[in-house]
């Protein structure tokens, strides 16, 4: 079971939330379920509203990451992934800093997700 913890600004202390797994439920659809603030508009990878940051709690944890292109290309376009990452991400298993929380799933590993409240402000 995956715990994510949510951390902002906005909020008044952190908070973390269980993935249920097997779930496929995106970190923005669990941050809504658990009333917590990202910034969001499209929910399809378009806007780039709702960037967040991503550590990992146990980096030995890592599983194989996976972006879809739609994500690849809308954090390019941000300046908030490069090529290298890309590459570490999906030959080497290192996740990039950023994504996008209405595309990422989080399976069975703890991460902390962080955002500024500001759109696409991660
Ligand atoms: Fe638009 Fe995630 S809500 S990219």
């Amino acid at each position: 079971m995956a715990i994510i913890t949510f951390s902002s600004p906005l909020m008044h202390k952190d908070k973390a939330v269980y993935g249920v797994a097997g779930d496929t439920k995106t970190i923005l659809a669990l941050a809504e379920d658990n009333r917590i603030p990202i910034p969001f508009d499209c929910r399809d990878g378009n806007c780039g509203s709702c960037l967040i940051e991503v550590t990992y709690d146990n980096p030995d944890q890592k599983k194989a990451i996976m972006l879809t292109d739609k994500e690849k290309q809308k954090l390019k376009d941000l300046g908030k992934l490069t090529q290298e990452e890309i590459e570490d991400a999906e030959v080497r298993d290192m996740p990039p800093r950023y994504r996008l929380a209405c595309q990422f799933i989080a399976r069975d590993e703890d991460v902390t997700v962080t955002f500024s409240g500001t759109p696409g402000g991660a």
